[in-house]
């Protein structure tokens, strides 16, 4: 009894101390960040895939249409998602507009930055239409073209002034802007598609991360200096890779993903990361956070539960099979029933406590989450929260 409760008093003390170890580093670092004055980023230009499309795809190859958009928008908004991205919510915690997509000819004002990426995209050109495979053909170096017409074009019509002053960035925001990017998760699933084996993927992850690195660096040498830069997701914990892809016995871990492909994908992280070390060193005036999302999203899918979302593997929005979901119509498709035609829409009851939304991408809800836990630096290397990105640590 007496022993017990002095090894009850000593587990007590050491938990304490560890918490003031936790404590005290946390306090450092907050405490480096205070020295540092925070960062004005007046623009995002954001680079990516359907993670963070803001209207692209939908601008140039057919809406997204409902119910994408229903718990914020209330309509479609040219996002993959029942409301904001990850990216919206960066925008707002920045005091910025939401971005619109650089294809979205109508409507849209670029004052303060704008969106590159499109649902379906690859760091490298496909070999496929979009019709085939469903990758879009406007890949990151198609993103980099876009980007650096933009960069050129939108001087020349500011400068003719009335409301292109107003839609248009200053010259200036070009090298104060927080350029950001989530792409990369497309790559390796093409290669799956296309039923290459996972050393064939992995074989060429190098090629997939040379030619990212060349396009940080072509936006460097066009002025860009703060890069914020998301690692890929959990693929393996994805409805529509669990659903087409095969998965063998034994290669289901206890969450209930397939291993192989969240092991590429953090194959990919560990070597992106080190390409964002080396570019560091290469590119002396840049900063450049790499983000562990890969972590966020696998402890949100891990411990759903806990978090107050439910069903982590399933789509919100979809219909038929272990996973609510159907290659053939997805989320907004039609189906017959009874002979009548219907939308597949919402089969969750609450999209806010869904983290799936359409058996590829996140509800607006596990973005918000993913955002609040990134947000403050603690799963950046360098540990720089957002605000602070434009530093050099
Ligand atoms: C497309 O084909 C070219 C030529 O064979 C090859 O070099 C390139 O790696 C291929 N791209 C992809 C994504 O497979
Ligand atoms: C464009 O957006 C900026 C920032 O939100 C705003 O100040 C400006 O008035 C807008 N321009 C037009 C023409 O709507
Ligand atoms: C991949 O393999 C499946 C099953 O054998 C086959 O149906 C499909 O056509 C193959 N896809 C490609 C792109 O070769």
């Amino acid at each position: 009894m007496k022993f017990g409760n002095k090894l009850t008093i000593l587990m007590l003390l050491l938990a304490l101390a560890s918490l003031l170890v936790v404590a005290n580093s946390n306090e450092e670092t907050i405490v480096m960040q205070k020295k540092l004055e925070k960062c004005e980023f007046p623009a995002i230009f954001n680079f990516g895939d359907s993670n963070s499309d803001t209207g692209g795809l939908s601008a140039a190859f057919g809406q997204a249409g409902p119910p994408h958009g229903e718990t914020f928008f209330h309509s479609p908004a040219g996002r993959y998602c029942d409301g904001r991205l990850v990216i919206d919510f960066i925008a707002q915690s920045l005091r910025l507009p939401y971005l619109n997509a650089f294809l979205d000819a109508v409507g849209s004002n670029f004052s303060h930055g704008a969106n590159f990426a499109t649902a379906g995209s690859t760091i490298r050109p496909q070999n496929t239409t979009l019709h085939q495979s469903g990758f879009s053909p406007i890949s990151l170096n198609v993103q980099f073209y876009e980007f650096n017409d933009f960069q050129r074009r939108s001087q020349i019509f500011r400068h003719k002034g009335d409301v292109f002053k107003e839609l248009l960035p200053k010259g200036e925001y070009f090298s104060k802007a927080l350029y950001t990017f989530d792409i990369g998760q497309n790559d390796l699933v093409a290669g799956y598609f296309l039923n290459k084996s996972t050393d064939e993927v992995k074989a060429y992850i190098p090629d997939i991360l040379d030619q990212f690195t060349t396009v940080v660096k072509d936006i460097y040498n066009r002025g860009g200096r703060y890069f914020w830069i998301h690692n890929t997701g959990p693929v393996g914990c994805l409805p529509y890779v669990m659903d087409r892809l095969p998965i063998k016995a034994g290669q289901v871990d206890k969450v209930g993903c397939a291993s192989p492909y969240n092991e590429v994908a953090q194959y990919f992280n560990k070597k992106l990361k080190e390409v964002v070390v080396h570019s560091r060193k290469k590119l002396a005036h840049a900063a450049l956070t790499y983000v562990d999302v890969y972590s966020v999203k696998y402890d949100l899918i891990s411990h759903a539960t806990r978090f107050g979302f439910e069903h982590p593997l399933r789509a919100c929005c979809g219909h038929g099979g272990k996973y609510n979901y159907n290659e053939k119509i997805g989320c907004g498709g039609k189906i017959t029933v009874k002979g009548k035609q219907v939308l597949v829409g919402k089969s969750c009851k609450h999209p806010s406590s869904a983290i799936n939304w359409d058996g590829v991408h996140y509800t607006e809800a596990a973005n918000k989450w993913i955002f609040d836990r990134i947000v403050d630096g603690s799963y950046s290397d360098p540990l720089i929260s957002l605000k602070m990105a434009c530093h050099k640590l």
